[in-house]
């Protein structure tokens, strides 16, 4: 619409004034994607989006995403103004996961090595000693399972008991779930493959484990996209947050997207796969973010970023 071609002229413009680039994620609006990709910035999976924003020169980053990225870029790089749309905008990941029980919980258990996954907050991120993302984890989690060590593992107890088939990892867990992807039914899934005999399932895994059963690849955000290029099925069904069929049609626009069902007997819940939280950020929002800072600007206790800089740059200096 023409509203949003003023936007977008608007927010280009005060991207340059600024010396801001825009760091979006694979969930967030397409408008969202495009521009970040027509101005110079990046779409990307939530370790991408990290290294991004690290690499970048620019003086400020405008994190179109949920919390928890905000915060990574803000501790990477504490000298950048980190901007988001939404402060609002947060994660049942971070939320299911309050660092004074969280800290108690490792206090218990203090021979073991802490890992959490990246959706979480600082201060979770400062009492780790890893810091993954889903791109990741099987690789840190089975070097770390190599060397013998204990584990604790939060939030995300999909991704953790995958991670525990995947490398043979006994891990502690904490017992969060993504309220997107655990609305993924299996049996649903199932009768939809019967329709669909030829297709291939992506699923990310943070949907539960008799979803991620069911798939002929799982992976990050990024990881899925790639999959859905490289596969020469000509159908795939998906399970993650429904953002992602914009960049899966733009690469192939040739093949069929399917979302996987999320309701029960087989209906699928046509908005369930979409995540709240990532939906707060728009146009609207990503231009005053650029006008009036005030209240949409990231800030970190300087002494959590102290500490959780350390288990963030080893995930980024591992995955390097
Ligand atoms: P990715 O790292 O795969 O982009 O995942 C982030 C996320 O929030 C998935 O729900
Ligand atoms: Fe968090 Fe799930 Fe939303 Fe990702 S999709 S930001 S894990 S609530």
């Amino acid at each position: 619409s023409e509203e949003k071609a003023q936007y977008k002229e608007e927010i280009k413009q005060l991207l340059k004034e600024k010396n801001a680039v825009l760091v979006a994620h694979y969930y967030t609006d397409p408008e969202i994607q495009a521009l970040a990709e027509e101005t110079g910035g990046c779409v990307a999976d939530s370790l991408e989006m990290a290294r991004f924003g690290n690499q970048h020169p620019a003086d400020t980053l405008i994190v179109a995403g949920v919390k928890f990225m905000g915060e990574t870029a803000k501790i990477l790089t504490p000298e950048k103004t980190v901007l988001m749309p939404e402060l609002e905008a947060t994660c049942s990941l971070d939320l299911g996961c309050p660092i004074e029980e969280f800290s108690a919980f490792c206090d218990q258990h203090p021979d073991h090595t802490v890992v959490v996954y990246a959706n979480t907050s600082a201060a979770v991120k400062a009492r780790a000693d890893w810091v993954v993302t889903s791109s990741i984890a099987l690789e840190i989690v089975d070097m770390l399972e190599s060397e013998g060590k204990p584990i604790i593992w939060g939030p995300d107890r999909h991704l953790g008991s995958y991670i525990e088939k995947q490398t043979g990892a006994e891990m502690l867990m904490w017992q969060g779930a993504c309220i997107v992807h655990d609305e993924f039914k299996a049996k649903a899934l199932r009768d939809l493959k019967v329709q669909y005999p030829d297709a291939a399932v992506l699923v990310h895994p943070e949907s539960p484990a008799n979803v991620v059963e069911i798939a002929d690849a799982v992976g990050s955000t990024s990881q899925l996209i790639k999959a859905s290029q490289e596969m020469d099925n000509e159908t795939f069904i998906v399970a993650t947050d429904k953002g992602i069929f914009y960049k899966m049609e733009q690469a192939s626009p040739h093949k069929k997207f399917i979302e996987a069902p999320t309701g029960g007997n087989g209906a699928t819940c046509r908005s369930c796969a979409l995540c709240p939280w990532m939906a707060m950020n728009g146009l609207a929002s990503i231009k005053a973010a650029l006008e009036s800072p005030v209240g949409r600007e990231i800030h970190v206790d300087p002494v959590l970023a102290e500490k959780a800089l350390i288990p963030l740059h080893r995930m980024l200096n591992f995955a390097a």
